[in-house]
This record gives C-alpha cells, structure tokens and sequence, in this order.
C-alpha cells in the first residue's frame, strides 16, 4: 500500500509554487461575497475559460453555486490590505467592501476591485467536485486590463511577495523608458539625475 503522505509535506511543497493573487466576488439576494484566492487559473482559450478552487468551508462556496455568476480582480502591489481583508474568516459580511475601492462589473453585479491589474466577469459553465474544493470552472463574458504599471502582488511560502526586476529586466525597462522619453524630446541625462536614478547598465 502506498504511504499516505503527511499535510506537512503536502503543504510545503505546495508552498513553493509562487502565484498571484485574486479577490473573486459574487452577489447573491443583494449581499456581496469575496475571497482572497491564489488558486485560480486559465483553462481554455476557446471558448475563454478560468477556474477557481473554492473550499467548502467558505460562504463563497454556497453564494458562488447559488448565483452562477462571478468576477476576479488580479491584484496589484497595493492590493495586500484586501487581500488580508478577504482572506479574513469569519469577518462580517455586512460592509465588507465598504472601505475598499470597488465598482461594479456590469455583467454580473459582482464588485471589481480598485488597485488591480486585470478584472474578469465570469458565467459558471460545469462545477467538479475536487476534495474538500470545489473546481469552478467560468466562461469568461467580460475583460479588461488597467494601463497602470504596478506590480502584481504574488504569494510564496505562506507570505505575500513583490516582484524582484533582474538587472536585465531594468535594463529592458529603461530602454522602453529612454524610447518613450526621446519621443517626447525630453533630455535623458537630466532625467536620469531628476530622478536620482541607480543605473543598472554601468
Ligand atoms: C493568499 C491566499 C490565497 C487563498 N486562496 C484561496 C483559494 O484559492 N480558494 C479558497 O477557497 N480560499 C482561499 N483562501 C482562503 C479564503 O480567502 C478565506 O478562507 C476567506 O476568508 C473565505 O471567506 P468567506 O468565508 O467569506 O467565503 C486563500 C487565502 C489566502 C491568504
């Protein structure tokens, strides 16, 4: 028989796999629902669908089935205060969005959040039952990326995490910045100086 493997272990190596993080939302019968979830995907890309994993022990999880309706917001950098707002349990639904900056996608009623990278509305097309999750699998009906240069907010090893630019990767920004800059007739050394830059390519 084969040794059953000990949730330690389980969890560790799942741990070391690095992702972003998303606040899924639903409404059902006017009250809003949301989670903190890294464990979403893209699935297809014809026809466009993503999934979600959501525990069972989440009132996400009878609100999402029930409404057959849902959005994600890919959260930026700035996005780590809702993110810890919505990975809360137990914290009162009532005004849980209150303080944090939202609309409202238009398809679904579901709350997009503000500091984001890319929002998603979605329809739930099949639902698998996987464990304690269930796998929720959305057509995505609406898409839209924001023109904001914010980093993504990520998750490893049990702490939220930034982005670390390689020096080649500053050096690929600069050069998009110098092109951007010399366009606009704007000389590059004082700009370099104004902005008391390390340079990366000396
Ligand atoms: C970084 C992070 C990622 C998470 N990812 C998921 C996830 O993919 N699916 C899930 O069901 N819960 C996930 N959770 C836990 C939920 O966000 C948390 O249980 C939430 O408070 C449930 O809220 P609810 O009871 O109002 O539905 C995650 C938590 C954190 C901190």
């Amino acid at each position: 028989m084969t040794p059953r493997l000990d949730q330690q272990s389980f969890r560790q190596a799942l741990g070391r796999f690095a992702s972003g993080v998303t606040v899924v939302t639903t409404v059902i019968n006017g009250e809003d629902h949301a989670i903190t979830a890294s464990a979403f995907s893209s699935v297809s890309l014809d026809p466009p669908l993503v999934l979600v994993c959501v525990d069972h022990k989440n009132r996400f999880h009878p609100a999402v089935l029930a409404s057959g309706t849902w959005a994600v917001s890919v959260l930026a950098e700035p996005a780590q205060g809702a993110a810890t707002r919505f990975a809360t349990r137990g914290r009162p639904l009532e005004g849980q969005l209150d303080k944090v900056e939202h609309r409202r996608g238009a398809l679904t009623g579901a709350a997009l959040v503000g500091a984001a990278l890319a929002w998603l509305e979605c329809r739930t097309t099949q639902v698998h039952a996987a464990g304690d999750h269930t796998i929720v699998v959305g057509e995505v009906i609406w898409a839209q990326v924001t023109d904001d240069t914010d980093d993504p907010l990520l998750y490893y090893r049990s702490h939220y995490a930034a982005l670390l630019h390689s020096a080649a990767s500053e050096k690929s920004m600069l050069a998009l910045r110098d092109s951007i800059v010399e366009d606009a007739g704007v000389p590059l050394p004082e700009l370099r100086r104004e902005a008391g830059e390390t340079r990366v390519d000396e």
